[in-house]
Parts: structure tokens; C-alpha cells; sequence
């Protein structure tokens, strides 16, 4: 999706951070594209995408048989004829489904749906409580934690793995911690593709430590990566975690930042406190995504920015432009070595020292 480029004063933006949905967006394509996401979820948990991924030709008498014996097979080919319709399939004979090239774009992207439908569904469906004050975000209203991390992990193995090995290749490490770490998919992945390396995997979410547990176990990394759940805005961690953080060279973290710096009274300082939990970093992989530039004006949308930008709204974390982020790293003595543009639209990957 997106080419690595070295940091230069004047970065290229990926063509496709632009989008190719129209603005103003037509009640057809909002109305569809409202349906098809949840027909995108919905193929997901029940595995259907995996397995056409695996083989471009399903079976529905086998799937249905594999789903169970209390399986609606006639509901699961309404969905199957749904994605059809979409053009993500092509229905073959009475019991035949082939995916079709839309189809393999929709299973490389389908983290995002991860993230927006089984992430924030009730967020979004429940906005109106939000905007009145019936409801508030944290407590009435919750995001599904495992279904965010899930998504992000989902997209992280699809279209930015690489970009980040790229740029890790160059990086010289040997105790590594991931803040905001989800199913510590990726800390697992760098790690074990460096022989003698160790890795920590922090997340505030119950629920995406549990997955990271797993994930580490299944990649038979349990003697080299270990998943903490804890806050890493919390100082009193850093006690309990004292000599763990202290081994820590190399911090990196993605898509979490703008969290951290929800805080307009300890955002300017957010990024030194962090340089003091990990005294011994000396380099930090820090990415996130940033607001649009010209948004109001755009005549087009990508993918993904625009739930971002409400979803966030709504659970009133600020977002920032990519200039905020750069004040913020320069007055925490962080100095970009590498700016790249990292997958999912207007989100940059930093490589920064600390000086
Ligand atoms: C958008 S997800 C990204 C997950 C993962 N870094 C990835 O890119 O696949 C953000 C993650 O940060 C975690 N998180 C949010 N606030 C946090 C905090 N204060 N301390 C630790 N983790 C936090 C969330 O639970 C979630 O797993």
C-alpha cells in the first residue's frame, strides 16, 4: 500500500490517503456501505474469510457442517449472497462460492472492519446518548477492547509488517517493549525474527492481554515475550515494573499515542515521562495516526479516517496534526531519525533518538 522513504523535510504523501469515496457521499453508498461492513464482520467471525484466503473456492455444505450442528444454514448463505452482491464473491453452482479479486482487497483490509464494527459498534450506535449527556463514554457506553486490538493486529500482518521490519533493520535492539502492546502480535513477530532478543507487550485491556498471552504461547515465545497488563501512563507501574522497563533499549508504540496524550495538562510532558520509565532506551519506534490535513475541504475520503476521527470524538480523546506530534518529540529531546508513511492513511512511522 504504502512506500518506505527516508525523513526528508519535504514527505510524499501516499496517493491513496486521499480516498477514492466521494464527498458528498451519495444515501446509496452511505446506506450500503453501512450494511456491507457488518456483512464484512460478520464473514470474519465466522472464519470465512480465513479460509478463503487459504483456498479461493468454499464449499457452503462444508462450512455449514464445520460451523456446527446448530448452524441456520440457510442464514449463513443469505450473508454469503450478500457479499455476492457486494462483488466480493461469486456464487458458482447451489453450494459453490469463489472469491473474486475485490474480495482478496476486502480480506487484506478486513482489520478495519474488526476494529470499527466489532470495536465500536456501541460507541457509534449510541452516539446520540453521548451527545446529549444520557450516556458517557467509560462507563454506559464501552468500546470491545479485543476487537480493537484484534483489528489492529489484523492490519498490522496484512499491509504494515513489512514497512516496520524495514525499518527495524536498522535498529539495534536486544530488550524491546511494545506500549500498548494489543495481542502482542507484533512484539512476538519482531522478536522472534531476532534470535537472542527479549520483548515486553504492555496494555492497559484485560481482555487483549489475555490475547497476547496466547498469541506469545502459540508462537512458543513464552521464555522471551511476556504481556503485562498495566497503564503506561501510571507511575506507580513503573515501581511495580521497575527492573523489567530498566533492561528496556528499544521502546516502540503503535497507534496508542494519541491516548497518552489525551491530557491537555500532561501532554507536554508525556513523552519525557515516558524516556524516564525506560532509562535505558536510546531508541523509540513510535507511529500513530495523525488528523487530516485540509479535511473540511476534501472531495474524496479514504479508508478508516473518518470513524477514527468520530470514534475518538466521541470518547472525547483529541486527536493531533502530524507537527503537534513533532513539537512534542523535539521538547522530550526526541530527535527523528526516520519519518515513513506507515499503511493506514495519515498514519507516520518515527524512528527517534534520544538525545
Ligand atoms: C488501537 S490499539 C493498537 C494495538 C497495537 N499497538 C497495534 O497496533 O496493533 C491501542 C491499544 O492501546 C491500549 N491502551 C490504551 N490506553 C493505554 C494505556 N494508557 N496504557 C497501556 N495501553 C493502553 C489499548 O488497550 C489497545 O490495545
Amino acid at each position: 500500500m504504502t512506500a518506505v522513504q527516508d525523513h526528508s523535510p519535504t514527505l510524499a504523501v501516499p496517493a491513496d490517503w486521499a480516498g477514492a469515496a466521494p464527498a458528498p457521499m451519495g444515501v446509496d453508498q452511505a446506506f450500503n456501505g453501512y450494511v456491507a461492513g457488518t456483512v464484512v464482520h460478520t464473514l470474519d467471525r465466522l472464519g470465512v474469510w480465513e479460509r478463503l484466503a487459504a483456498d479461493p473456492l468454499l464449499d457452503l455444505r462444508v462450512l455449514a457442517a464445520e460451523l456446527g450442528p446448530a448452524v441456520r444454514e440457510r442464514v449463513l448463505r443469505e450473508l454469503v449472497r450478500a457479499a455476492a452482491t457486494c462483488g466480493w464473491l461469486r456464487l458458482q453452482d447451489t453450494d459453490k462460492v469463489l472469491l473474486t479479486t475485490a474480495g482478496q482487497e476486502i480480506i487484506r483490509m478486513r482489520g478495519y472492519f474488526t476494529w470499527g464494527v466489532g470495536g465500536y459498534d456501541e460507541v457509534f450506535t449510541q452516539a446520540h446518548r453521548i451527545v446529549t449527556g444520557e450516556a458517557a463514554f467509560g462507563t454506559d457506553v464501552l468500546r470491545d477492547e479485543a476487537m480493537v486490538a484484534l483489528g489492529s493486529g489484523q492490519n498490522d500482518r496484512a499491509f504494515m509488517a513489512g514497512v516496520l521490519d524495514e525499518v527495524l533493520a536498522d535498529v539495534d535492539f536486544s530488550v524491546l517493549a511494545d506500549l500498548g502492546s494489543g495481542i502482542s502480535a507484533r512484539v512476538s513477530r519482531v522478536v522472534a525474527d531476532r534470535p537472542g532478543t527479549r520483548g515486553l507487550g504492555l496494555d492497559i485491556s484485560g481482555p487483549a492481554t489475555e490475547l497476547g498471552r496466547r498469541t506469545i504461547a502459540e508462537a512458543g515465545l513464552a521464555d522471551r515475550v511476556e504481556a503485562v497488563r498495566a497503564d503506561v501512563l501510571d507511575v506507580c507501574h513503573r515501581d511495580a515494573l521497575r527492573d523489567r522497563l530498566g533492561e528496556v533499549d528499544t521502546v516502540m508504540s503503535f497507534f496508542l499515542l494519541h491516548d497518552l496524550l489525551a491530557d491537555p495538562e500532561t501532554r507536554p510532558h508525556t513523552f519525557t515521562r515516558l524516556r524516564e520509565a525506560f532509562p535505558a532506551a536510546r531508541t523509540f519506534v513510535l507511529a500513530d495516526t495523525v488528523l487530516r490535513p485540509d479535511s473540511a475541504d476534501a472531495t474524496s475520503l479514504p479508508v478508516f479516517s473518518l470513524g477514527y476521527e468520530l470514534a475518538h470524538a466521541l470518547m472525547g480523546v483529541p486527536l493531533h496534526t502530524k507537527e503537534t506530534y513533532e513539537e512534542l518529540f523535539a521538547a522530550a529531546g526526541l530527535v527523528p531519525r526516520r519519518v515513513v508513511p506507515f499503511g493506514t492513511p495519515h498514519s507516520w512511522l518515527y524512528v527517534l533518538e534520544a538525545h
